[in-house]
């Protein structure tokens, strides 16, 4: 049986295109960078280009990007990199409570060791408006965290005017996004977006997995987490690794040149499969926001009440089609996702959720395919359901 594959959200296939960006690497580049020999220098050379092609792509200095192994190291240092860094001149923290668990547990952390923390809510799509954030703002808040766009039920917060009313309130807090669904998606430059900080990871934009970089705007105060070598300007210690930045920098190329194809091949198919499944399932509610030009193009979060959503996915899986239900950290979990409930839906409504988020490699057969599968499933789950 042929599989279809809607959990791009949690992560992506490797593109051939980047798999071969990196064999050569591998295979000729595998000197320390830190070396003074020959081998070192090819090695350094490659690391240098690499990190020149993601600034290419960011729009900044080569020196303001610090390459790290994901979205979660990226979170983790940028939060509470600049929280210590600052932490003389306060102990205010922000953020929004449908941030991922990168962002949230390292804030929840902080607060323990002694920092102050505010978690914004969210209205019903998950969207926090700048007057919200800006009004939280002190004198002594040091860094606020919101994300560009949410893994679980895509809403593309509006960063620009985010960053923009928090300078306004207190020019010296900084600013950092999570843009980890959103590369690829919307415009990520750091300087169109006003943030001073920004988490980027590789293998949700077809890359390997292991690989991710923070943006760090020039003179924003970091302290570095990890200790030991020198390596990425004292920011980041530890042996650089060479071919994951090479396929970093060749997934975000692709990302950014091939944007406009990419979204619109998942907003058709993310459409069409929305109409389907309205006409064969009922009753369905669709979580999230419901514009789509303010949704991430491949993500749609739906609940079909009075059926677990696990159930559905386990039978789906069973049918050939994988996805989740959300966060694949969470997976497992017994909690609702701390999204949905963030949102306002109880906890039966959570629990009979599934995310499908789309991706290059999905056909308009496969939408076919996985609207007449979910009509089966849970005409079935329902007939057997007690309530
Ligand atoms: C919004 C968001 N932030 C951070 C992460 C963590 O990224 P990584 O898996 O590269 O550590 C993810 C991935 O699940 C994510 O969706």
């Amino acid at each position: 049986m042929e599989r279809a594959y809607f959990d791009h959200a949690a992560t992506t296939p490797l593109d051939r295109r980047v798999l071969a960006a990196m064999i050569p690497v591998l295979e000729g580049g595998w000197g320390n960078p830190s070396g003074i020999y020959r081998e070192a220098q090819l090695a350094r050379g490659l690391l240098d280009e690499a990190r020149d092609r993601i600034a290419g792509v960011l729009g900044c200095s080569p020196s303001e990007v610090v390459l790290t192994s994901g979205g979660t190291e990226s979170d983790n240092l940028a939060i509470r990199g600049a929280a210590l860094a600052r932490r003389e001149s306060g102990r205010h923290l922000i953020t929004q409570a449908t941030e991922h668990h990168a962002v949230l547990h390292t804030m929840e952390q902080l607060e323990r060791e002694g920092f102050e923390l505010t978690v914004l809510g969210v209205d019903a799509e998950g969207f926090v408006d700048q007057d919200t954030v800006a009004s939280a703002v002190r004198a002594d808040t040091t860094v606020v965290s919101i994300m560009a766009a949410n893994n679980e039920i895509g809403t593309v917060q509006p960063i620009a005017e985010i960053a923009r009313a928090v300078k306004e309130r207190n020019r010296r807090t900084i600013v950092h996004t999570d843009a980890v669904q959103a590369a690829g998606a919307v415009d990520i430059r750091p300087d169109a977006l006003g943030v001073d900080l920004m988490s980027v990871t590789a293998h949700k934009i077809y890359g390997p997995k292991g690989a991710g970089a923070l943006y760090v705007r020039r003179r924003t105060p970091l302290e570095a987490l990890q200790l030991g070598g020198g390596q990425e300007e004292e920011r980041r210690a530890g042996t650089e690794s060479v071919a994951q930045a090479v396929g970093l920098a060749k997934a975000l190329e692709l990302a950014e040149s091939e944007r406009g194809q990419r979204t619109r091949h998942a907003s058709e198919l993310r459409n069409r499969l929305w109409r389907e499944l309205n006409e064969r399932v009922h009753p369905i509610r669709l979580n999230g926001p419901a514009d789509w030009s303010r949704r991430l193009a491949n993500n749609l979060n739906v609940s079909f009440s009075g059926v677990e959503g696990e159930s559905i996915l386990l039978q789906l899986d069973l049918e050939g089609f994988a996805a989740s239900s959300g966060s694949a950290c969470s997976t497992g979990s017994t909690e609702p996702s701390h999204v949905l409930s963030a949102i306002g839906l109880d906890s039966d409504t959570a629990h009979s959720t599934v995310r499908l988020s789309l991706g290059q490699s999905n056909t308009e057969d496969q939408i076919q395919g996985i609207a007449r599968t979910i009509e089966e499933i849970t005409a079935r789950l329902r007939a057997l359901s007690p309530v």
